[in-house]
């Protein structure tokens, strides 16, 4: 039985030199199995609007939806961190917001941390939750929730002013009490710079091999989609495959009379096996 996570865990980690892993979950069982697996910390992402709610985009992810996988996932109990994304709107329009926000993800989620997007201009935000003792991960390059501001998803930080800014940025996160930077789309060699450059830890999705640590989306990595996945995904597995190989395989047994079988029904007489049916 391993030791509960914490945020003070994940800074001696990178302290120690010791690779972060990171995975979304969106629910009770995917939670339990990436627990399980070994995963230091797991984030209720925004990225449920599209691989769990079907949106376009991460943009009209609700508060309440973060909130109701929030819940599903500590319902868990996992030793990993749990971390829950604020959603588009819910920390952008006031200081004020931004807090009572991060409280309801811990209030009412069960969240252990919070997540926001952006750099310097959201120093006080982070100031603000920190005080209020919630634990925040900052964001910063590929940040998905500014989609329409970046005119769609293009790697960041390529020419060397808009580096030198997302440096600049880490430093001004660290600074305001982030204990961790996710670090998205930007190109390896500036995901080091800024690594070697604060103390705190980032993790990266598409940000290369000398990160802290890494997450990627529990489906992307399963090899559960409906489009093309980003060069910076592995896929472990092939799950959508073998569900749908799977699905198709109740369909013809259906269809064709060989499903339920006698060992799948229940007899009248065989009371003992009733019994252990479970049901
Ligand atoms: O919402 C999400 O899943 C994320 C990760 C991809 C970092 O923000």
């Amino acid at each position: 039985m391993r030791d509960k996570v914490t945020k003070n865990t994940i800074l001696d980690m990178k302290a120690r030199g010791e690779k972060i892993v990171s995975l979304t979950s969106y629910d009770y069982l995917c939670a339990k199995i990436v627990d399980e697996s070994g995963v230091d910390m797991i984030l209720v992402g925004d990225s449920l609007g599209m691989v769990v709610l079907g949106f376009e985009n991460t943009l009209p992810v609700t508060m309440e939806e973060i909130i109701h996988h929030c819940k599903a996932v500590a319902r868990a109990r996992p030793k990993a961190l749990v971390i829950a994304d604020m959603p588009f709107m819910s920390y952008q329009a006031s200081v004020e917001d931004a807090v009572r926000n991060a409280g309801r993800l811990v209030k009412e989620g069960g969240a252990e941390s919070v997540k926001l997007e952006g750099g310097q201009r959201y120093v006080p935000v982070i100031e603000a939750i920190v005080h209020a003792s919630i634990p925040v991960v900052g964001h910063l390059g590929l940040t998905p929730q500014s989609l329409h501001q970046f005119g769609g998803y293009r790697v960041q930080g390529k020419d060397s002013r808009s580096a030198d800014l997302l440096v600049e940025d880490a430093a001004a996160l660290e600074r305001a009490g982030c204990f961790a930077i996710v670090l998205e789309g930007i190109p390896w060699q500036l995901a080091k710079r800024i690594t070697e450059s604060v103390s705190i830890p980032t993790i990266g999705i598409g940000a290369g091999p000398h990160c802290s640590g890494q997450i990627l989306v529990v489906h992307d990595m399963l090899g559960i989609h409906d489009r093309p996945l980003p060069r910076f995904v592995k896929k472990y597995a092939d799950l959508g495959l073998a569900m749908q190989n799977a699905v198709s395989a109740y369909v013809r047994e259906v269809k064709e009379g060989r499903f339920p079988g006698m060992e799948h029904s229940y007899d009248a007489e065989g009371r003992k096996k009733d019994r252990t049916a479970g049901k």
